[in-house]
């Protein structure tokens, strides 16, 4: 007999202020609005909803926005658990933001607590590639391919949400990993 198939999926996103976490949902295809030059921090945390087909398969991401900055974050554990995805997101031109990437993930296992945190599927996104024509870069590919590496062959994708540079291939991968590790 086939088991009963959840089909939403919870995506949380995380990462520190400004590296365009909000940019980045909101350039995902057909959830909501446009590229905004203007940065509104964000408060707390909110979802957007999204369906994806996967092979013969419908599913429904519901993908958590979360602030970056300390004194807007209020999630307790219970935001965490039940993640299917968990995305991180830094910016390429800020050494800082990709540093502190350890401290997402640390952060992410205590509170989600998944069974089995090396299998977890976390995926990197090193946003604003567009910045200066990348001469601005201070976290070259290798350095967080390497990152990933480390941490279990975590998947990275090079995203623009200003260009909506990769964004779609990047989500498309974050449903299919949420879908896999369900
Ligand atoms: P918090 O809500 O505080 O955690 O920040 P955030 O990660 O949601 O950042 P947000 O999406 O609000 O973007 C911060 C600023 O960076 C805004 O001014 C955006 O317009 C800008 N931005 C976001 N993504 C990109 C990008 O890919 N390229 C460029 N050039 N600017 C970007
Ligand atoms: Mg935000």
């Amino acid at each position: 007999m086939e088991m009963p198939r959840r089909a939403l999926l919870k995506v949380i996103v995380l990462g520190d202020s400004g590296v365009g976490k909000t940019s980045l949902m909101n350039q995902y295809p057909y959830v909501y609005k446009k590229f905004s030059q203007q940065y509104k921090a964000t408060i707390g945390a909110d979802f957007v909803t999204k369906e994806v087909q996967i092979d013969a398969k419908l599913v429904t991401l519901q993908i958590w926005d979360t602030a970056g900055q300390e004194r807007f974050q209020s999630l307790g554990s219970a935001f965490y658990r039940g993640a299917d995805c968990c995305v991180l997101v830094y910016d390429v031109n800020i050494q800082k933001s990709f540093e502190i990437l350890n401290n997402w993930h640390k952060e992410f296992v205590k509170q989600a607590d998944p069974v089995d945190p090396e299998a977890f599927p976390f995926i990197l996104f090193g946003n604003k590639i567009d910045v200066d024509g990348g001469s601005s870069r201070v976290v070259s590919e290798k350095t967080a391919r390497e990152w990933c590496a480390s941490r279990g062959d975590i998947p990275y994708f090079e995203t623009s949400a200003k260009e909506g540079y990769n964004v779609h291939e990047a989500f498309l991968c974050v449903a299919k990993m949420a879908l896999a590790g369900e």
